[in-house]
């Protein structure tokens, strides 16, 4: 594989940010106006018209601009070749539960994997209007000013975030139990119900960690790259590589991420909470 110049990333870069412009205006026009909220499968996993017609306004720009390239997007699924090097991930509402409450959490994410890493990220949060962008090598900003990790470094000062995936009711695999002990451990654990704004917030350094399971590709690729460019850590629970296709991350500023990852490890039953 030829790594892409910093010239080609950028280009990237910037077709990812128009698609995710177009899918944050249909987002904005939807919104409070649902007529129908489906359920997906698991209860609680919901579409709307909103999140369909995000990711129709996502493809027609990436087929305009990169036709060649593969494509994994929520509601539509793998689009080309399962071999491409060049694979977009594309959530077009992270957050469609606080949208379809019309609680304003919510984010179009777009993330370009080129042999399986993240490299470009783009989390736009049209509701906020903030937009976050990244790639590899060129830094991380929001609203086009460059944007840092936090220096917490003592992980009872910290402020986390997390969440749990929709098979909650059927794993005791839930996250629960991370959740009451970092509640205990730290300065709070917030949910916000949006994975890919969890991790633009740690990018940012509003947030000092994020760790969760039970997630998808579109729901990470692009804040994997934003937590790394703006100086934080990204890996698997126990602090090695990270493999996407897990479903579990540890994203932090870096300071704390060796004592997150070891609390993690050793996270006690929900039963001692008495
Ligand atoms: C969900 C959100 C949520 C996370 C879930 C995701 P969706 O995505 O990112 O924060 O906890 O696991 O599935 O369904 O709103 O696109
Ligand atoms: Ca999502
Ligand atoms: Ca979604």
């Amino acid at each position: 594989m030829n790594q892409p110049t910093p010239e080609q990333l950028q280009i990237f870069l910037d077709i990812a940010t128009e698609a995710a412009m177009e899918a944050g205006t249909i987002l904005q026009a939807y919104w409070g106006k649902l007529e129908t909220v489906e359920e997906k499968g698991r209860p609680g996993d919901l579409v709307t018209a909103a999140d369909k017609d995000a990711e129709a306004a996502v493809l027609k720009v990436l087929r305009r601009h990169v036709p060649e390239h593969s494509i994994l997007a929520e509601e539509s699924g793998q689009i080309g070749d399962d071999n491409s090097e060049y694979l977009w991930a594309i959530d077009p509402l992270d957050g469609t539960t606080n949208y379809a409450h019309q609680y304003p959490i919510a984010a179009v994410s777009i993330g370009l994997l080129i042999a399986g890493m993240p490299q470009v990220g783009v989390i736009y949060n049209p509701f906020r209007e903030e937009l976050f962008r990244a790639a590899k090598g060129l830094g991380a900003t929001r609203n086009r000013r460059p944007i840092q990790v936090s220096k917490t470094s003592d992980l009872s000062k910290s402020l986390l975030v997390s969440g749990f995936a929709y098979d909650r009711r059927e794993t005791s695999d839930n996250n629960y139990a991370e959740f009451c002990y970092l509640t205990h451990l730290t300065q709070g654990v917030r949910r916000s119900g949006s994975a890919s704004l969890d991790l633009a917030d740690v990018a940012c350094g509003r947030l000092d960690g994020y760790w969760e399971r039970g997630l998808s590709p579109w729901d990470i690729s692009a804040g994997i790259v934003l937590v790394e460019e703006a100086g934080g850590k990204v890996t698997a629970y126990n602090g090695s590589p990270l493999v996407i296709a897990s479903g579990r991350i540890l994203a932090t500023n870096s300071q704390i991420h060796d004592n997150l990852s070891k609390e993690l490890l050793q996270v006690p039953p929900l039963s001692s909470w008495k």
